[in-house]
């Protein structure tokens, strides 16, 4: 699968782990940076990868800053993006299945390699159900993404 991941410094280290595991599986990764742990500011690297992922540039996206929160913020903003900021092992197959999440955002400070390597994975291979329920509340937010202009 083609993704675009990024980070700031708080998620430098954790993506270049992530980074090796993912290209090891065969994924074809694109990195839009951070390329060092010098301080970097986290809306511009998420705007690039959420961009990319509305664009059809690559199926999903994957983001991280120290706690994935500013990633999110920012990601959400980019109409078609459905970006899901998980800590926890255990939810990220229901943010593919449910929410049809495109964008996956990780805290660099506080999740192990190993979890965000669980995570990145189990967010891989999940597919979207399309049972009728979460097809129209997909289908809202898109209603609402082409709405913003007026809110
Ligand atoms: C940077 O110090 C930190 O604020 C950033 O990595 C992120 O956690 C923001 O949400």
């Amino acid at each position: 699968m083609r993704i675009l991941i990024g980070a700031d410094h708080g998620g430098y280290l954790l993506k270049e782990s992530l980074k090796a595991h993912l290209a090891a599986q065969g994924h074809e990764i694109e990195d839009v940076g951070t390329h060092s742990a010098d301080a970097t500011d986290y809306p511009d690297v998420a705007l690039k990868v959420a961009r990319g992922v509305a664009k059809g540039e690559a199926e999903r996206g994957i983001l991280i800053c120290g706690t994935g929160i500013g990633m999110a913020i920012v990601a959400n903003k980019v109409p078609g993006v459905r970006a899901a900021n998980i800590t926890d092992p255990r939810v990220v197959r229901l943010a593919r299945e449910h929410n049809d999440a495109n964008v996956l955002t990780l805290a660099g400070r506080f999740t192990p390699p190993e979890d965000a390597a669980e995570i990145a994975d189990a967010f891989l291979a999940a597919a979207f159900t399309g049972d009728e329920r979460h097809v129209r509340r997909i289908g809202r937010i898109s209603e609402i993404d082409d709405a913003r202009q007026g809110l």
